[in-house]
């Protein structure tokens, strides 16, 4: 069987590291991909005046999964309308340290789960006056439970023991209030064991004690900057996969951005992006596939070469091909 995945590499070091996942992923011999190259992000924004052509949402809508790199300042105008192309209410976002890198927290391994459609990301802003505007947060129980058994469900079939419900219920008592109610009733009908936690107090204790945390299950805005506050304490932007899970499809694409600042000098990490490529394996049920691609970056990463973010001076093709000969 051959899986079609759409490519959209987007802008600056996107060009760069996506190329390295599709070679990795060409390497795995057991799985058969016909990859097909869509255009998105500034460049194409500033030739066609479109920054998501309707040419690559359909690419993006008919593939099997799509490989994304990153998008400059038209990031919003692409990955938003992306996410919604594939229909994905799930983002999950590990975030895992590794022994031979200096995190600031080197026994991290949490993933988060973060609702992908709703909360304050649903974009109903008002300007009231000139001095005062107002955002209408939206969360629903469909929306809620879908995520709860979702995030159930990952934690079961990927080992955590931990499962965490981050709200602010004591406050948003209505919105919250919903969501902790209906996550938690999904975690009863499993009779899975669970937590809940306040979400600022949460993010102290992520802080301190990342040991002591596996899955977290989180309302939008809180999954953003959560994920993001944990991805600091592992080390970085060039280590972070993410997916973005619909119903039938998938978005996978790292943390990062097209990161201008050292674009085209061929220096960019690839890891967040292979990782990504490992999280699209894992999805079409390649689960050993996946574990080896982790695997290959994990040697990597403890023996090198490294990339100049992690403090080595090697190349994104030097990387590549270490993983590539890796595996
Ligand atoms: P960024 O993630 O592009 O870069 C932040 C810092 O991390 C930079 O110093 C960069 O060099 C470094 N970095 C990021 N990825 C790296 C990698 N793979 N290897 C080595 N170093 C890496 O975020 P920033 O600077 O806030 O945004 C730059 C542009 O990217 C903006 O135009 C923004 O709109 C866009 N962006 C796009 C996203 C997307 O397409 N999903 C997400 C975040 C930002
Ligand atoms: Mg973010």
């Amino acid at each position: 069987m051959t899986h079609e995945i759409a490519v959209i590499p987007g802008d600056g070091i996107g060009q760069e590291v996506t190329p390295a996942a599709v070679e990795v992923l060409e390497a795995i011999e057991s799985v058969d991909f016909d990859f097909v190259e869509g255009e998105a992000g500034d460049a194409v924004q500033a030739e066609t005046g479109e920054a998501l052509p309707q040419a690559t949402r359909d690419l993006a809508a008919d593939a099997d999964a799509t490989l994304f790199g990153a998008a400059g300042e038209t990031a919003a105008d692409v990955i938003l309308p992306l996410r919604q192309v594939v229909d994905s209410f799930a983002n999950v976002r590990p975030a895992v340290s590794y022994p031979a890198l200096d995190a600031v927290q080197p026994d991290t391994d949490l993933v988060f789960i973060r609702e992908n459609t709703e909360g304050v990301y649903k974009g109903i802003e008002s300007e009231i006056t000139d001095s005062v505007t107002t955002c209408t947060r939206v969360i629903t129980e469909e929306a809620s439970r879908d995520i709860a058994e979702f995030g159930f469900t990952y934690a079961r079939q990927n080992g955590y023991d931990d499962v965490t419900i981050a709200h602010k219920a004591n406050v948003m008592r209505q919105t919250d209030g919903l969501f902790l109610e209906t996550a938690e009733a999904v975690g009863e009908e499993r009779g899975a064991d669970y937590d809940t936690a306040l979400m600022d107090a949460l993010a102290m204790h992520l802080v301190m004690h990342p040991e002591d945390y596996g899955v977290v299950i989180c309302p939008n805005l809180a999954g953003d900057m959560l994920s993001d506050l944990a991805a600091g304490l592992v080390g970085g932007l060039g280590l972070l996969p993410s997916a973005n899970v619909g119903p039938e499809n998938a978005l996978f694409e790292p943390v990062h951005g097209s990161a201008p600042d050292i674009a085209g000098q061929g220096v960019a990490n690839p890891s967040a992006m292979i990782l990504s490529a490992a999280m699209l394996l894992d999805h079409l049920g390649y689960d050993e596939e996946g574990d080896r691609v982790r695997a290959a970056v994990e040697t990597v990463l403890e023996s090198g070469p490294r990339t100049p973010d992690l403090g080595g001076d090697a190349s994104t093709r030097d990387v590549t091909d270490a993983v590539l000969g890796e595996l």
